[in-house]
């Protein structure tokens, strides 16, 4: 199956000046294609539960028109979390969907999926959101939610990666941006870097240059996806319109 992850999304529909996030400039030709000066940025929705670095990092991108896409909001499971701190800094919204708030886990995800939908994004990114997101979300972003993981993917999926790749001795690790499915870190695989394992390093040191590799493999990526599309067909997920 070809997915076509990046339909307008509600807030697009009659949109003048092209469709965002893959229909753009990389792949329009002919009289009717749009100008890239002209084409509106792909509208990112950001969930975060932690310090919000990775987030920076797209906030750090997303004023370059060239770059493809915008942070239009950050929505966090905990409301102290720091990344709401850092999207508030930003002037982009933020929304709080605590799990404590609701009286169940299908509450919480529907309530979820309704605080992304407001924003209409076309792309969903996750970057450091440490929650599994339920069908509610996982239906209305098949093929457009993308998840940023600090391991080489299959390799040490959950919560504990970095700890686990330690503890098992592994030489080098690195960090993956996979589509998101129902499982544990177990979607197509979008990009991967490696990072090497050095003698001295603890949870926090290896991490550490993880989230920097982490960081520039997020903003490259995101801004390819934006600019020129996500195929999934399987297991296979390729940055463009075309499948092999
Ligand atoms: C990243 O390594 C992410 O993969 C992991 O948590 C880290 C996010 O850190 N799940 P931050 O909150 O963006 O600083």
């Amino acid at each position: 199956m070809t997915a076509r992850p990046h339909p307008p999304g509600p807030s697009d529909r009659g949109a003048p000046d092209g469709d965002p996030c893959g229909t753009g400039a990389g792949t329009g030709t002919g009289p009717t294609a749009p100008r890239p000066s002209t084409r509106r940025p792909g509208r990112i929705v950001v969930l975060a539960s932690g310090a919000g670095s990775t987030l920076a990092a797209l906030l750090a991108a997303h004023d370059d028109p060239a770059w493809g896409a915008h942070v239009v909001a950050v929505v966090s499971d905990r409301p102290g979390a720091g990344a709401l701190d850092v999207a508030r800094s930003a002037g982009v919204p933020t929304a709080v969907v605590a799990m404590a708030d609701f009286p169940d886990r299908l509450a919480w995800d529907r309530a979820l999926a309704d605080a992304v939908g407001v924003f209409g994004p076309d792309l969903v990114v996750l970057a450091g959101f440490m929650r599994l997101v339920g069908p509610p979300l996982l239906e209305s972003y098949a093929g457009r939610m993308l998840n940023t993981h600090p391991a080489l993917l299959p390799a040490f999926p959950g919560a504990h990666a970095v700890r686990d790749a330690l503890a098992h001795g592994v030489r080098v690790t690195g960090c993956s941006l996979i589509v998101v499915d129902a499982g544990v870190d177990s979607g197509p695989i979008v990009a991967q870097v490696p990072v090497p394992v050095l003698d001295d390093d603890d949870e926090a040191s290896l991490h550490e240059r993880i989230k920097v590799a982490e960081r520039v493999m997020l903003v490259e990526t995101v801004g390819r996806v934006a600019r020129d599309g996500l195929t999934v067909e399987g297991r296979h997920a390729r940055v463009g319109r075309r499948f092999r």
